[in-house]
């Protein structure tokens, strides 16, 4: 089969297509055919080498897809060997087949595309579990959403929407922001031309939000933690400032981004009220359940007409350095996808 590796850690140029043989499914596993797969910040990081348990090059990278099931491994009870389905499979789905545990795929929808089924899960399961797992969030209460045009952001906005919250959303650009606003966002803030903080303050006349959803960190951090109210819930899922536009990553950027974070000391947080949620959907090995009722639960929203993923852009498997670059550089809305070549 064709698969792209990370030949090096580093910027998208060091995607390389090559042969690889097809694996073999292990007891509890599915081999699929790969349609269409979708692109996560996660697989940027990683491939600098900066997203914990990476492995070392040369390596297939990739979070999720979606597919036609080919085979089933000996215990594999949910699938019988010929659904479409997609999948989180934490690595490996840049490739024309991928191995996933039964646990962590799903059968997509018929009315999903190959493309809006390998858009969902990732960005959807993450704002699940920030905003209604950890967060529980409850109806009336203030969310703001950074990077509210991207994959996990459009999902929180749209979470935040149909659980009946006050919607703040933040972008890079007008385009984004209002793209936000027509996913749902009450509230948006094109944080290049205006102090996104000073607006949530003044909009709210200084009572700030209940629920951040940060996965930009560094200075954002420092400036919507002091914008979380009492009783507030902080959510951190990712530090996408650490990257530059230009694709570079170094370790003074890490350090900087890092800083300006600089650890929270927790019985400070008695005395001020506030939680805040570190959290890793890579680390969700041995929640099959969790799985199991967040994806159910997600789909039965979808059917609803509450969650729609959204396509920004396809890119055929040949671009994949193109596809990484698209994201990296934050051209991208929604998701970006990218279609197996036929
Ligand atoms: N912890 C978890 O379980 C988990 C799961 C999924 C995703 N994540 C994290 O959530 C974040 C979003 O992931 P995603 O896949 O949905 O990506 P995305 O939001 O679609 O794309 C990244 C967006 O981040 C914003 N951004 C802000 N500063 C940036 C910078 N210095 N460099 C690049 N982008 C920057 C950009 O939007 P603007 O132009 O609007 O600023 C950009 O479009 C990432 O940090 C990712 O690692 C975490």
């Amino acid at each position: 089969m064709k698969a792209a590796f990370v030949t090096r850690y580093g910027g998208p140029e060091v995607l390389e297509i090559r042969d690889a043989p097809i694996p073999d499914p292990g007891p509890d596993q599915v081999l699929v055919k790969v349609r269409c797969i979708g692109l996560n910040f996660a697989d940027i990081v990683g491939r600098f080498g900066a997203y914990p348990g990476t492995p070392k090059p040369p390596y297939i990278p990739g979070l999720e897809f979606s597919g036609d099931v080919v085979r089933i491994g000996s215990g594999v009870t949910k699938f019988s060997g010929r659904e479409r389905i997609m999948g989180y499979s934490k690595l490996g789905s840049h490739a024309e087949y991928v191995l996933v545990n039964q646990y962590y795929a799903t059968a997509a929808p018929e009315q999903m595309s190959y493309e809006e089924a390998a858009s969902f899960l990732v960005s959807m399961l993450s704002a699940y579990h920030g905003l209604v797992r950890l967060a529980n969030l409850h109806t009336g209460e203030r969310i703001l959403v950074h990077a509210a045009a991207g994959g996990v952001g459009l999902a929180s906005v749209q979470i935040g929407r149909h659980l009946n919250a006050e919607v703040f959303a933040t972008a890079g650009t007008d385009e984004k922001v209002e793209l936000a606003k027509s996913f749902g966002a009450h509230h948006v803030i094109n944080y290049t031309t205006d102090a996104f903080e000073k607006k949530v303050d003044s909009i709210t006349g200084g009572y700030g939000v209940d629920v951040v959803m940060d996965s930009v960190g560094g200075e954002v951090f420092k400036k919507s933690w002091g914008l979380l109210a009492p009783m507030g819930r902080y959510l951190l899922l990712g530090v996408s400032s650490m990257t530059t536009a230009d694709g570079s990553l170094t370790r003074s950027m890490i350090a900087d981004a890092y800083e300006q974070m600089k650890p929270i000391f927790p019985p400070g947080l008695i005395h001020i009220n506030k939680g805040i949620f570190g959290f890793n959907l890579g680390l969700i090995t041995g929640k099959e359940r969790y799985f199991e009722e967040a994806a159910g639960e997600l789909l039965t929203w979808y059917r609803l007409g509450a969650l729609r993923p959204l396509v920004g852009k396809v890119f055929p498997f040949r671009e994949i350095v193109d596809a990484h670059r698209y994201l990296q550089n934050r051209q991208s809305v929604g998701k970006v996808v990218v279609r197996m070549d036929e």
